[in-house]
């Protein structure tokens, strides 16, 4: 198969042609959520209905039906239908993946060495670089090339496994490089054959040209920014590292209140170098998410269980840069429900491959692999408003599973942590 970029393009839009498949002798169907289901929250997050020995159809792109082989009514026309067979193998719902920067020029593995000589990631951004590198590197690439870029990321971890994708400006930093990126995820809404949802994240760090008068940067994105990716429709969310060093929570909040008026509603960055308000903010401002959260109180804890908003944890991140990780059993015993993101970004998680956010929460933060699961699926799309869409089978949601490779059992997904465990990924009813 043709891999250079052209090839890749056409392939993402003949995707969009729909046939139907049937999906049989699948060992074990898992994810089966009814549609009014929207999350899942404490003890249910254990539970991951599944149907044993089960099929699968995809009409149109979308789950039309499923059930135990012992009841399958046969088919009827067999025109324009592909069948695949999974016996021995698990088909899952596609991973939704609600939190990530894959729009970036360049990686910044200078800066990783930097922390293995023993720089912090906050000592690492007070020097100008982290982010602040970053937004430079970015400011001196064309709309292009960062467009090319993002698509090669885009189509890789659609290759492993993912279904659904947020996206997040954030490294532009000034008007016209944060609406460039905004832009370049417009594109790739437009072409992608998964469902992507953008953040404007103008307030991901403060740019070297307002360091020494950082109200006066967050005027500018109140000011400038927020009514400029308004008029152009180009933010379905807005977000703000709300943290020490970072903004704090009266610009976080100037900022949510301005996007607000436009009726643009937040995903925050919250607590991942500190308890910085960011989750008591979010809350208030009806955040879809908080993310992050490696520092968590009870107080906290309380405030999102009087919410709506979904905590979301970014264990990757935690892993990549040495972090303490996120209380997870805690947020969990406590009712509340829990997504898993990759936070996909060159500075703290240069890794899109949900499977090994999986594994991971089940590793470090000792949640259940039907825990896990839950988590990166419906949860996820929830923190993505997606879930009348994706994030578990269910009559009419689309047509985006992962077929494993022949696995003993669920628990093996995580436990096998570096294994590719995928055979097959459809998306929208094709094989992608
Ligand atoms: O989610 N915490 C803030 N933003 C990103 C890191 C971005 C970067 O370092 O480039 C995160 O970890
Ligand atoms: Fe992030």
């Amino acid at each position: 198969m043709c891999s250079d970029l052209s090839c890749f393009h056409e392939r993402l839009l003949c995707i969009f042609d729909t046939m139907k498949i049937l999906i049989k002798n699948i060992k074990t169907l898992v994810g089966i959520h009814d549609v009014s289901v929207q999350k899942v929250s404490g003890e249910e997050m254990a539970k991951l209905p599944c149907i044993n020995d089960a099929w699968l159809a995809i009409d149109e792109g979308k789950i039309a039906d499923y059930g135990s082989m012992e009841n399958f009514p046969g088919i009827e026309d067999w025109r324009f239908l592909e069948v695949i067979d999974a016996a021995g193998k698990f088909v899952l719902p596609s991973w939704c993946d609600s939190h990530t920067h894959m729009v970036f020029a360049g990686t910044r593995e200078s800066e990783f060495v930097d922390k293995i000589n023993g720089l912090s990631y906050e000592e690492i951004a007070k020097r100008g670089g982290g982010i602040v590198n970053s937004a430079e590197l970015l400011r001196n690439t064309s709309e292009n090339d960062l467009y090319e870029s993002a698509l090669m990321r885009l189509n890789e971890v659609i290759k492993n496994g993912t279904g659904a994708v947020e996206i997040k400006s954030g490294y532009g930093l000034n008007l016209e490089s944060e609406l460039k990126m905004l832009r370049v995820i417009k594109r790739l809404k437009e072409v992608s054959p998964i469902p992507i949802k953008s953040t404007f994240l103008g307030a991901h760090s403060f740019p070297a040209e307002f360091k020494s008068n950082r109200d006066a940067y967050v005027d500018l994105v109140v000011k400038e920014m927020i009514p400029a990716v308004a008029a152009e429709e180009l933010a379905d969310y807005v977000d703000v590292f709300c943290d020490r060093g970072f903004f704090d929570v009266e610009q976080t909040e100037r900022i949510l209140s301005a996007a607000g008026s436009y009726g643009i509603k937040p995903k925050i960055h919250a607590n991942e170098l500190d308890y910085s308000g960011g989750i008591q903010v979010g809350v208030k401002h009806r955040a879809v998410s908080v993310d992050h959260l490696e520092f968590t109180a009870d107080n906290e804890i309380e405030e999102l269980l009087n919410s709506n908003t979904m905590p979301t944890l970014l264990p990757s991140t935690a892993f990549f840069l040495g972090f303490d990780y996120p209380p997870a059993r805690k947020i969990i015993s406590s009712g509340l429900p829990l997504a898993l993101a990759s936070d996909y970004n060159p500075g703290s998680s240069p890794s899109g491959k949900m499977s090994f956010v999986i594994s991971l929460a089940c590793i470090k933060l000792r949640m259940l692999p039907e825990e896990a699961i839950n988590a990166a699926t419906l949860n996820g799309a929830y923190a993505m408003e997606l879930q009348h869409e994706v994030g578990s089978i269910a009559h009419g949601k689309r047509g985006n599973v992962i077929i494993t490779k022949e696995i003993p059992s669920l628990a093996y997904i995580p436990y096998s942590f570096t294994a590719d465990l995928i055979d097959k990924v459809i998306v929208n009813g094709n094989v992608f």
